[in-house]
């Protein structure tokens, strides 16, 4: 393998300029050239494609975003788009491709992969963390530290009105970024899509934290978790307490990397060279128990994900 190109698809997540870097740096310490695709598969089908080396990925470590930038494309599922993207590649003479992205990225990887030749691996880049062959994908640790910063604001105002805060965080249907940011910020309640809210309980626990001295607390909502404003009517109709409601949106998906985004996308961007060098295809990296693994991206995709009940568990007892 002598060429090979790398793309950014989907939801941006801060970390992937790092992986972005990685990858560049590393094929060209092992001898192979390296090329940049603009806006995912559209820039493939729009033959956006330009030659990369170490200056293209100088000074974007610390960046959120995606210096090549991302889109969603949905015309990719036809394989008529997929051969063009694999004829765009072809003309340049590239035999390899790594994909940064969620779910959906991944299976566009494999069908370029299956339907026209295009040798793939996958890099999981998303805040939500909802893949769940890996531990943890790049951007969802910076996501959840900008979610505890916001929290830290809110608990200065929510505090000094004695309110209680509910603040919604993204995650699609996945509740990673509500518990970690729950546990991790001190929040009384935690409602995710994979744990749907008691509202009578919660009620009575909101009214019982009363009578023991809290006069404010915090409600992380995971989007994709159900009705928030009847949630919020319902507690009200059931306490006479007013939620106050926060929406945290796009601000998650922004800013610097942390570290454990950073470190973790330079891990996983080697381990996406090294497949590709070894002439694998149609395989995605991931991160269990610290150790950098590739799978076949079939059987990554179809494995269930599972929810940590424990770590809600813990969550649920830290809170009270
Ligand atoms: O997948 C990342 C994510 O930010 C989700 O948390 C959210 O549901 C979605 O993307 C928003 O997508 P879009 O950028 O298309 O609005």
């Amino acid at each position: 393998m002598k060429k090979i190109a790398i793309l950014t698809s989907g939801g941006d997540a801060p970390g992937m300029n790092a992986a972005i870097r990685a990858c560049v740096r590393y094929a060209i310490a092992k001898d192979v050239d390296v090329f940049g695709v603009e806006r995912g598969w559209q820039g493939l089908l729009d033959n956006k494609i330009s030659v990369m080396n170490s200056r293209s990925v100088s000074d974007i470590v610390h960046k959120g975003g995606t210096i090549l930038k991302t889109a969603r494309c949905p015309e990719f599922l036809k394989v008529e788009y997929q051969q063009k993207a694999a004829d765009t590649l072809s003309a340049y003479g590239i035999d390899g491709l790594i994909v940064i992205g969620g779910d959906g990225t991944f299976r566009g990887a494999k069908d370029i992969s299956d339907n026209c030749g295009i040798n793939v691996c996958g890099i999981p880049g998303t805040i939500d963390n909802d893949l769940a062959y890996t531990d943890f994908t790049i951007g969802f640790d910076t996501a959840v530290n900008t979610v505890l910063d916001a929290m830290n604001n809110l608990r200065d105002t929510m505090g000094s009105h004695d309110r209680v805060s509910l603040l919604e965080v993204m995650g699609r249907k996945c509740g990673d970024i509500a518990l970690y940011a729950a546990l991790a910020g001190g929040a009384e309640f935690c409602i995710t899509p994979e744990h749907p809210v008691d509202i009578e309980q919660m009620s009575k626990t909101l009214l019982k934290s009363r009578l023991r001295g809290k006069t404010s607390n915090m409600i992380v909502f995971a989007e994709g978790a159900g009705d928030r404003e009847e949630i919020c009517r319902q507690i009200k109709e059931k306490t006479g307490i007013s939620v106050k409601t926060t929406t945290l949106g796009y601000v998650q998906r922004g800013g610097a990397p942390s570290m454990v985004d950073r470190v973790l996308a330079a891990r996983m961007a080697v381990r996406a060279v090294d497949v590709l060098l070894e002439g694998k295809t149609n395989r995605v990296v991931g991160v269990n128990n610290n150790v950098i693994n590739d799978f076949d991206i079939s059987e990554a995709l179809a494995m269930p994900r599972e929810f940590d009940s424990e770590l809600y568990k813990v969550m649920n007892i830290l809170a009270r």
